[in-house]
Formats: C-alpha cells, structure tokens, sequence
C-alpha cells in the first residue's frame, strides 16, 4: 500500500525518538512491499528558529496533504516566558485544529517486565490496560473569551464544550470499549462545573445506544485516586481535553515510565500520532531517551491510518520482547537491577530486529492461509 507520511519531529528528545519510530515504519515497508514516503517539516521551537512562528505554512500544507503525521514533541526552555500564542506548544494545538481531529486515544498498558518500575505494587497494576479517550479540541484549550490582563491583574480561560463536540467523542469510547472490555468510565466535575453537566447528560444519551457498554461516571479527582489504587477497574476512560491530559500522565506511573505511552489521535482530515511524553529539554540530544513511546506511536499510526493491524501488532510485539530480553533505556533503569543498558538508538535496532523476525516469520504461514 502506499501512505504519504509527515514526520513533524519539533523539540527536545521529539528529533531521536521519531528516528527510530520512522526507521520501525521503513522496517514495515521494506518487508512488505509497502511504499511509505517520508517528509519532513518543522514545527514548534524548531520552526520558531527557523521560519519565526511555531507552525509554519509549509508545515500546515505539507500536513494536510499527507496521509497522517507524526509527531515528536514541542516545547523548550528558551520560550518559557513568551506568552501561549508565541509559545511552541502554539504550533501543536494550531495542527491539532487544523487536521480536526477530536479523539486522541492513550493507550496505558502495565507491561509485565516493568512492573517493578512502578512505584505502584506490582499486584496493583498486574493486568491493568486503559484506553484514554480525550477530547482533544475543545475545553480550556479553546474556548474564548481567554486572557491574561496583566495591568489588571486577572487572568482567565474558558472550559466550553457544544452538545456535539462532547457526542463525538462519546461515540468513539462507545465504539472502541465495544472492542475491548466494555466499559467507559466517563471523567467530569458534574458537582461543581455546567459544562461537567451537559458533558454527563450527552455522554449517558450516547450511552444509549451501546446497550452492550456499561457506562460508570466518575468526578476528576476521584478518579484519579481509583486510577491509582485500582487500575484494572477501567477500561475505557473518556475525558474532556484538560483533564485527559492529566490523567494520562498520571497513567504513566502504571506503565512504568512515560516514555512507553504512545497515542493517536482520530477524527479528523488527517490523523495525527504522538508519543505522549513531551520534549524533555533536560536529556535532549544525549542519545539515552526512551524510544519506546514513539515506535509505539508508530504502531498506532499503521493500525488506525493503514489498517495494517497485523504489523501493528508485530511493533508491540517486538517492543514487549525487547523488554521481556531485559533492555533498558535510562528512564527505565532501576537501582540493583540487571537491565541492560541502551541508547535511544540502540533500543530502536534492538526492536526492528525483533521486528523484522515477526514479520518475516509471519509471512509464510500468511501465504499459507491464501493458499488453503
Ligand atoms: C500533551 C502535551 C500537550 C498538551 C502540550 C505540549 C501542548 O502535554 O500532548 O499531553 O497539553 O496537550
Ligand atoms: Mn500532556
């Protein structure tokens, strides 16, 4: 098949981890008659140094007319004090708009070879796997009026959802826990905010019409204790953006690190792929960030943009082996244990070996199947 494919790489540790998530996708291509083209455009501080605003239009247009983007991370030190629409993180949610799309799904899955890396007890998180689905355009990262009147010294945002905004994105919960274990635990603060109401109210009336998901709510601080103390209880976990976005990163502590998590988001022209941790300017160009997240991300990109699910599951699969063999990157190193040590590119080649075994181990039986 053929698949035109952005590689937006941005900030921080963004340009190492989604070289070895690009080299994972060649991987796929090469030993699948795939043709995958490859471009390359700025974004975020990159693009702010190179073309003087966050998202340039080259990048907008490139986006637009691939088949899906893949994104490294945003985001650096230097622009810190600049205000949010000059920032890094400006040219992310300027994509995020401009390709539409509304759901971005956070896989948390307890990998059974990192559950000493929590600091959760591994009877805890055994077996956990949670699917976020957060709304991703709309909330307080969107709404209007937004300011920050500094003479005045008041600042404010607005959290505001429309009745179909908050549908939407219930019906892609609905349809993936229907897959899964089906269940959604729906995420709002309905005992304080309106917009939490009219969330609860659309959510329950999409609920409807998936009589075979079981629909819990629960209030954002509650649930991120219960995500704490029992993650197996959740399977699907549907939240505004703002809260998603927290949730998710506390997520990360079931998962061992936050450098595993990968995330797609669906919906829209294009869909866009991100690895969910963010550039990490402290060990940025050091070779030792986790490339795990974004070849991960990689996998997500080929099941939900190129339906080719059965190399999807080949990456994850590759990825679990490469951490039952005991390889670590520094993020998932831990004191006295006897992980072996990898750089970020090392870890990359140690997958796509794996990779490579599955898939072309895969193909005889595939041809096999034709035939009978
Ligand atoms: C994420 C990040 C972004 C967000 C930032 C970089 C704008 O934290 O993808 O979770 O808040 O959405
Ligand atoms: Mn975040």
């Amino acid at each position: 098949m053929k698949l035109k494919v952005l590689i937006v790489a941005g900030d921080g540790i963004g340009p190492e981890v989604t070289r070895q998530a690009a080299a994972i996708l060649k991987t796929v291509a090469d030993i699948g008659g795939h043709q995958f083209q490859f471009s390359e455009m700025p974004i975020g501080g990159a693009a702010i140094r190179k073309a003087g605003a966050p998202l340039p239009p080259s990048t907008l247009d490139a986006a637009l007319a691939s088949d899906a983007v893949l994104l490294g991370a945003v985001g650096g030190n230097e622009f810190n004090s600049l205000p949010p629409a000059a920032r890094p993180e400006a040219g992310l949610l300027q994509l995020r708009q401009a390709l539409g799309g509304f759901a971005n799904l956070r896989p948390a899955f307890a990998h059974p070879a990192l559950a000493a890396n929590s600091p959760l007890r591994p009877e805890t998180t055994s077996g956990a796997d949670i699917l976020f689905v957060r709304e991703l355009l709309g909330g307080l990262y969107f709404g209007e009026p937004r300011a920050w009147d500094q003479a005045g010294g008041a600042a404010w945002n607005t959290m505001r959802y429309t009745r179909d905004e908050v549908v939407r994105v219930a019906h892609v919960a609905f349809r993936l826990a229907g897959q899964r274990r089906k269940k959604v635990t729906s995420v709002d603060k309905a005992n304080v905010l309106e917009v939490s109401q009219l969330w609860r109210s659309a959510v329950t009336e999409v609920a409807q019409q998936y009589p075979g998901v079981a629909l819990e709510h629960q209030y954002v601080d509650a649930c991120a204790m219960h995500l704490m103390n029992a993650p197996r209880n959740f399977d699907v976990v549907l939240a505004e953006n703002l809260f998603g976005d927290i949730l998710s990163d506390e997520a990360a502590v079931i998962t061992g690190s936050l450098g595993m998590l990968p995330s797609a988001t669906i919906g829209g022209a294009v869909n866009l792929y991100e690895p969910v941790h963010g550039s990490a300017p402290d060990i940025a160009g050091k070779g030792i960030a986790n490339p795990l997240g974004a070849i991960l991300t990689a996998a997500m990109l080929l099941r939900h943009s190129a339906q080719l699910e059965t190399e999807a599951k080949a990456i994850e699969s590759a990825v679990v082996q490469t951490l039952d063999e005991g390889y670590r990157t520094a993020d998932l190193e831990r004191a006295g244990a006897t992980g072996k040590h990898v750089s970020t590119e090392e870890a990359g080649a140690l997958v796509q070996e794996r990779l490579s075994e599955i898939l072309k181990r895969a193909r005889p039986m595939e041809a096999a199947a034709e035939r009978a």
